[in-house]
């Protein structure tokens, strides 16, 4: 069993949706706006984290997505108290499982596999978010780019990764819907699978995934061909 690869899971977009958040959002700032400050955190939280790795700065990944907020709400032209936007930031603690997660890790667990998290989130965002969601009791290992101060898709994470679980970077096997970590996780020796839930095309710069999945449930399966 210790020469089988160990699964590796991105957590937000992969395992929780930070999309779902725009109902919250809908709430506070109204329906159609909502949506699109969803969309726009998002992205814009991707957006800093890589420009703080490129820049050869970090902050942590709930600054960082604080910071992504403000702009989300700058740009629907929104203003809210501070504690509101707080309790908003405090939401990706309580992120809800994709409706795949549960079935999938449980098959793979049931099949022997050894599961980790990998995710830029703080090791404090990992626990809490793993712990409202019920995900938490089939991931073993938790790593967070926290231990190395930068974020996905520089290579340190991916080798610190595999460090953390005794494994070759080509041991592990990346699992994440974010063709940026895909792609990353790739350049840095590791095996991937693409989660594509939603049937997009693949990034055109990177090594495409090892494996595609329209969904989480159905990787057993695809593992095992
Ligand atoms: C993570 C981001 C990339 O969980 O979704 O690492």
């Amino acid at each position: 069993m210790t020469d089988r690869e160990v699964l590796a899971f991105d957590l937000y977009g992969t395992l929780v949706d930070p999309i779902a958040i725009s109902g919250e959002l809908g709430r506070v700032l109204g329906d159609a706006d909502g949506a699109e400050a969803a969309r726009l955190w998002r992205a814009k939280q991707l957006e800093y984290s890589f420009r703080l790795t490129a820049m050869g700065r970090y902050e942590d990944f709930r600054w960082v997505t604080a910071r992504a907020l403000d702009f989300a709400l700058a740009s629907t032209g929104a203003r809210l108290p501070e504690e509101e936007a707080e309790r908003l930031v405090g939401l990706y603690d309580h992120l809800r499982p994709f409706p795949d997660a549960v079935p999938a890790l449980r098959a793979l667990a049931g099949l022997g596999y050894e599961l980790a998290v990998l995710s830029n989130g703080t090791p404090a965002m990992i626990g809490n978010c793993l712990a409202s969601s019920g995900l938490g009791g089939f991931l073993g290992d938790r790593i967070s780019v926290d231990e190395v101060r930068v974020f996905k898709p520089s290579p340190v994470v991916y080798w610190h990764a595999a460090g953390r679980l005794s494994r070759p970077a080509g041991q592990v096997r990346l699992v994440t819907s974010n063709a940026f970590d895909c792609a990353g996780a790739s350049a840095a020796g590791m095996r991937t699978a693409w989660v594509n839930r939603s049937a997009a095309p693949f990034d055109t710069i990177g090594q495409p995934p090892d494996l595609t999945v329209p969904a989480l449930d159905r990787l057993p399966a695809a593992l095992a061909d």
